[in-house]
């Protein structure tokens, strides 16, 4: 019978350049469980964020088609540097649709600013591209960018409230919201690790300000691709055990790394078990 066929789950490829874009990963499971998806994570090769847009655009096209070849149907480009560095030739490589953090973060900040004036915070790499800048100056929105290169491998220590990160944060964040900037009303998180301090942040920050994760916009924005409803309302109004099955998300990782460190690392961004682990060797 027609009717009782479930829906096709989408098979959705994330791509990071670690575990950072776990924090994406994970935006994206609670937003559209019914989906599966296949994550790829560069551990071999990173960070991306101290590193040039054309070996960054190299090593992001190489594991695009390997997720491709693994069946992904939609490319969602978590990591921030990948994304301000290499998106158009990403698309240019790719045969499916492409999303970035960069434009649902640029759209979120937009939506929330009163003032038109917002800092952006990333990577070195992030930062010196000015996809940020320019992604929001297009939605008349002043910026201040802000490289914070300590942040990530404070969080990858797992100091997420640790005296000293939240020193680090101080002195980043006074910079950032200093002078012209002073009445900036939100703060963009433009790395996938930030969200993992976003209660050291907030409490750093000045206290006016929102802050904008880009890992919930671009999961808003795929599902906004997918046509798909918040998972509240669907499953209100479906049978309970049939939605529950439905709604389990089936993950697969990838990574260039050791398996096993990926998977002790992975759990803590993600936070559900990373279990289903494959070491690949991508040709340079
Ligand atoms: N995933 C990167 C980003 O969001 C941070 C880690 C790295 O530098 O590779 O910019």
């Amino acid at each position: 019978v027609p009717n009782s066929r479930r829906p096709r789950r989408p098979k959705i490829g994330v791509f990071d350049s670690g575990v950072g874009g776990l924090t994406v990963l994970r935006a994206l499971v609670e937003r559209i469980p019914g989906a599966d998806y296949l994550y790829f994570g560069d551990t071999a090769r990173l960070p991306y964020g101290s590193k040039s847009a054309h070996t960054v655009a190299h090593y992001a096209v190489g594991a695009v088609h390997y997720l491709q070849d693994q069946g992904a149907e939609l490319l969602v480009i978590a990591c921030n540097t990948a994304t301000a560095l290499a998106l158009s030739e990403i698309k240019a490589a790719a045969d499916v649709k492409v999303i970035g953090v960069v434009e649902p973060g640029a759209d979120a900040a937009a939506a929330v600013t009163r003032k038109r004036k917002v800092v952006v915070i990333g990577t070195e790499a992030t930062i010196s591209s000015h996809a940020y800048r320019r992604a929001l100056e297009a939605r008349e929105v002043a910026v201040r960018e802000k490289a914070c290169p300590l942040l990530v491998p404070l969080v990858e220590e797992g100091w997420v409230e640790h005296a000293v990160t939240e020193q680090v944060a101080r002195i980043y964040l006074s910079e950032a919201f200093s002078e012209d900037a002073s009445d900036a009303d939100v703060l963009v998180l433009g790395c996938t690790h930030y969200p993992l301090i976003k209660p050291l942040l907030r409490r750093v920050a000045p206290e006016h300000i929102a802050i904008v994760d880009s890992a919930e916009s671009t999961a808003q924005d795929v599902a906004r691709q997918l046509q798909i409803e918040p998972p509240s309302s669907a499953q209100k109004s479906s049978v309970q055990t049939r939605s529950e099955r439905r709604t389990v998300p089936q993950l697969k990782f990838f990574a260039t790394d050791s398996a096993e460190k990926f998977r002790k690392m992975g759990t803590r961004f993600l936070g559900l078990p990373v279990e289903d682990v494959l070491h690949v060797d991508l040709k340079e």
